[in-house]
């Protein structure tokens, strides 16, 4: 399978860092932005209000009440609080600006694209869209029924990746990347939906080339994840499928992309589609375990968190703690069932880096969401190996909490094939979107982390490769404040 040599040879070591002579080049870094030009572009209305049920309850599984509201004004809030930009940083010497935005992104170099098909919402035209950030309004590619093979419904997202966005800064292991930040929108859309009333479903075991005929995306634009949202304010559904095309011509991100032929070797590996052998779920049993208390609460209105949410760039560190029952909460949110297609089976477990939480003693700790149990497997500090483990990156020791999360890659290939690698990446993003979300709920912050050096976190866990290996880190504590940082509305 092309997977493991893909995995393998992108892995961190000292020597492969020492190796790299790789210069970010400015002059040809992509366009954040895709456009398609040519196309009609239709307003979404400004300053939609902010869904109000309560963020950690949404997080929980709570459902909120739905409102009645036609398709612009859906659409609108729903776009605001999953994909839109949501604050400015402004580089002090420089003065350059550039933009945050609600779904969190490596490098915040945003390789995800949304697209979305309508059939059915009320005072909106039926069609294929794609969303345009940098303006909060949608280009519309086609008017009608495309048909797709997606199960039909009133709205279906399309997630596509560009990983040359990401290849420029991260190169070879860019394609971990945009397969994390597809677990990050995806949880981004399926929160705010769920927080407007509405239920979602998600289909990651399409075939790849028949989708991207369908929709006529552009060659550098990959479709990762289709994300069906259920109960929006429906209007008339038309049963005859027929669509009049506008296409549009997408823009040219660089003036030079550079090819990364282990990455399209990769996603062409991660095409093919091969049935599930059935496998039974194993089962926690662990005879010390600690129980977690009863999680923390938080009335914070989901809108809010969803625009406020933001990436630490560092942790205070000192004596500054979360409580038990704060860690719990975030527990509680990583490990709330996911709907889709590939989620019978969850791939990811948490290994916690446990710095300062009142009533928990330093230590790492492996967490069983089947039971609610921590394991404790290390006692002691832990601040100076979970930042070492993380590529020397500070915030992983003075965050409150650190986290390594351990894919069973081996078993996600097995049941999917080489697909499967993409889904338990797609696994380890949405347990992160819902940490950021469950961290900022309870007015603390969190820092996804991307790099992190693979096999020693292996044998630091006492991990054989068969066991499972790291595919994501994740830091939540008290944040430093960020001088570059303009929030938006
Ligand atoms: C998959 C992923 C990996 C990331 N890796 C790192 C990292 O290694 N170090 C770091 O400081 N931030 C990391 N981040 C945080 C991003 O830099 C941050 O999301 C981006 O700058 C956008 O900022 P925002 O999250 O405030 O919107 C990562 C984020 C994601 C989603």
């Amino acid at each position: 399978m092309i997977w493991r040599e893909y995995h393998e040879y992108t892995k961190h070591t000292a020597q492969s860092l020492r190796r790299s002579q790789h210069f970010l080049d400015w002059a040809n870094m992509p366009d954040p932005f895709r456009h398609y030009e040519g196309v009609p572009v239709l307003d979404l209305p400004a300053d939609p209000p902010a869904p109000q049920a309560s963020a950690l309850g949404i997080l929980h599984g709570q459902a909120a009440q739905a409102n009645a509201l036609d398709g612009p004004a859906f659409l609108s809030q729903f776009l605001y609080h999953s994909a839109a930009i949501s604050a400015t940083k402004r580089v002090p010497s420089s003065g350059y600006q550039y933009a945050l935005r609600v779904n969190p992104s490596s490098g915040n170099l945003h390789p995800t694209e949304f697209h979305f098909l309508s059939q059915g919402l009320r005072g909106w035209p039926d069609g294929l869209y794609h969303y345009r950030p940098s303006s909060h309004m949608a280009e519309q590619r086609a008017e009608g029924i495309v048909p797709s093979g997606l199960p039909g419904g009133t709205l279906n997202f399309v997630l596509t990746s560009i990983a040359w966005r990401e290849e420029w800064k991260y190169r070879d292991r860019a394609y971990r990347y945009c397969l994390h930040d597809i677990g990050h929108a995806w949880q981004a859309l399926v929160l705010a939906a769920r927080a407007m009333g509405c239920e979602s479903f998600a289909t990651a075991l399409f075939a790849d080339d028949e989708l991207t005929q369908a929709l006529r995306l552009s060659g550098d634009e990959w479709p990762m994840l289709a994300v069906s949202i259920r109960g929006p304010a429906p209007g008339e559904m038309r049963a005859e499928a027929g669509c009049t095309w506008h296409g549009g011509e997408p823009n040219i991100l660089s003036t030079n992309q550079i090819e990364y032929p282990r990455i399209e070797a990769m996603h062409q590996a991660t095409k093919v589609k091969m049935n599930g052998t059935g496998e039974s779920a194993d089962h926690a049993a662990i005879s010390n375990g600690i129980a977690l208390p009863a999680p923390a609460l938080s009335s914070k209105g989901y809108g809010e968190v969803a625009r406020t949410r933001r990436s630490a760039l560092d942790f205070r560190g000192g004596m500054e703690s979360i409580s038990f029952g704060d860690l719990s909460a975030l527990l509680h949110a990583a490990s709330q069932p996911l709907a889709g297609d590939f989620c019978d089976r969850r791939f990811v477990q948490l290994y916690l880096y446990v710095h300062r939480v009142e009533g928990l003693a330093p230590g790492m700790y492996r967490y069983w969401p089947e039971t609610g149990q921590l394991e404790l497997m290390r006692s002691g500090d832990q601040q100076v190996m979970a930042a070492g483990l993380s590529l020397g990156q500070q915030l992983a020791g003075n965050a409150c909490v650190a986290f390594s999360m351990i894919a069973d890659l081996e078993r996600a290939t097995r049941l999917h094939g080489d697909r499967g690698y993409r889904c338990a990446y797609f696994e380890a993003g949405a347990i992160g979107q819902r940490l950021y979300l469950a961290a900022e709920s309870l007015g603390v912050r969190a820092t996804g982390i991307g790099a992190f050096y693979d096999d020693e976190v292996h044998n630091y866990l006492g991990l054989t490769s068969q066991m499972g290996q790291v595919v994501y880190h994740f830091a939540i504590g008290h944040p430093v404040h960020d001088p570059r940082l303009d929030a938006h509305g």
